[in-house]
């Protein structure tokens, strides 16, 4: 429990529909849920880049990337992994306050603490995507040698492996990235937030303006 003490909720006076003028889409949380090599930081990057030239502020906050900075002192045990996920939430809480489209990439492996994060937010904020072409193909990509050494006994706790990965009841979205192209898996998404309302079908005009260094 917490143990901050006489703290009080300070509200600010900008309201999420003035925020939403400023961006021109909703605030939302699109959260990647899947195995080690399923394709959540592939998928989310590049959605990222789809997104960013559509004039649209979207984010995203990568297990990997996060675990060498913020959650630098978790492991893999299941109290860490959670402590873990409450701390992405409470981020992407921030992210969505602020009007953004926040993507995270996690295994958030267990369904409690993924569902705590979605009740952190409003409803309709919590996107729920399954990133699932199967232990098979995730271990057949292997891109970080991982699931080798898991089975090798070099590293314990592995999800998928020794570790359990609680499967999405009923997720937003299920994409199956060992089925579609990375491409595709952008498109199926960016269709799902245009039928969905989040984003406009019209990209803003200025975005074509808006080009990654590396394109
Ligand atoms: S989560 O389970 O707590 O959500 P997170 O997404 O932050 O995991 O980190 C997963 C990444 O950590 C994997 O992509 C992999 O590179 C690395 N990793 C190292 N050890 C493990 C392990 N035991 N289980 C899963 N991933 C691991």
């Amino acid at each position: 429990m917490s143990k901050s003490t006489n703290i009080t909720w300070h509200h600010g006076t900008v309201t999420s529909e003035q925020r939403e003028v400023l961006t021109g889409h909703k605030a939302a949380c699109l959260w990647f849920t899947g195995l080690s090599g399923s394709g959540k930081s592939t998928l989310s990057r590049a959605l990222e880049t789809a997104l960013v030239e559509r004039g649209i502020n979207a984010y995203v906050l990568d297990g990997d990337n996060v675990r060498h900075g913020l959650n630098g002192d978790l492991g893999f045990a299941p109290e860490d992994r959670a402590e873990n996920i409450r701390r992405i939430g409470e981020v992407a809480r921030l992210f969505v306050d602020s009007g953004a489209l926040v993507l995270t990439a996690f295994i958030s492996p267990y369904r409690e603490d993924r569902d705590r994060v979605r009740n952190l937010l409003d409803d309709g904020q919590f996107v729920e995507v399954w990133v699932n072409p199967g232990l098979d193909i995730c271990e057949q990509r292997d891109p970080k040698g991982l699931y080798k050494r898991a089975r090798a006994g070099e590293i314990t706790q592995f999800t998928g492996i020794d570790a359990p990965y609680e499967a999405p009841a009923s997720p937003e979205l299920d994409v199956d990235t060992g089925a579609l192209s990375v491409d595709e898996s952008v498109d199926t998404v960016v269709s799902w937030l245009i039928a969905h309302r989040i984003i406009s079908s019209t990209p803003s005009s200025e975005a074509s303006d808006i080009r990654p260094p590396s394109q």
